[in-house]
């Protein structure tokens, strides 16, 4: 249930891509602690490098609004106007951000053909030995007590 109307934002989310470059649309859906989904696309630039992943918009969209909680997201992506024939696993940079907000043993990752062809993994079995906040002595998306965060 949880996971096919993450699947569906993500779907749906696809359909906002800006890929003028790749034609490759990718679409997220962001499960924070407050219970609301949190939606993301790609949002491509003609330097490439400013290019925005589909996870890292719903991430920053949801931290935007004062999210530090996340359970689950949901990933969808393939060439633009298709339905998506593949799994799309998330980079390597989106990684290390769901790193900063999420617990790596129990956060969620779907990848997603449609809403019933889906597979899970956990962030640890995406990103073993990741580095995040308790490497420097912080908590996850709590730098709150220390330097400049709230
Ligand atoms: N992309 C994502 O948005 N998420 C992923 O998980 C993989 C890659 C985007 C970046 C770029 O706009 C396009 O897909 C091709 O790499």
């Amino acid at each position: 249930m949880r996971d096919a109307e993450l699947i569906r934002t993500a779907l749906k989310m696809r359909k906002k891509s800006y890929v003028p470059y790749s034609g490759f649309a990718v679409g997220a859906g962001l499960l924070a602690g407050s219970g609301e989904i949190y939606g993301g696309c790609n949002i491509e630039n003609a330097a490439y490098t400013p290019t925005n992943c589909a996870e890292r918009t719903a991430f920053f969209r949801a931290v935007s609004e004062g999210e530090r909680e996340f359970s689950a997201i949901a990933i969808a992506g393939g060439p633009a106007g298709q339905e998506p024939a593949d799994y799309c696993a998330p980079c390597g940079v989106c990684r290390q951000v769901m790193m900063e907000f999420c617990d790596p043993d129990t956060f969620q990752v779907i990848l997603a053909k449609s809403e019933t062809e889906y597979q899970v993994f956990t962030l640890r079995e995406l990103l073993p030995c990741g580095f995040g906040p308790a490497d420097l002595g912080l908590q996850k998306g709590q730098a709150g007590n220390k330097k400049n965060s709230q």
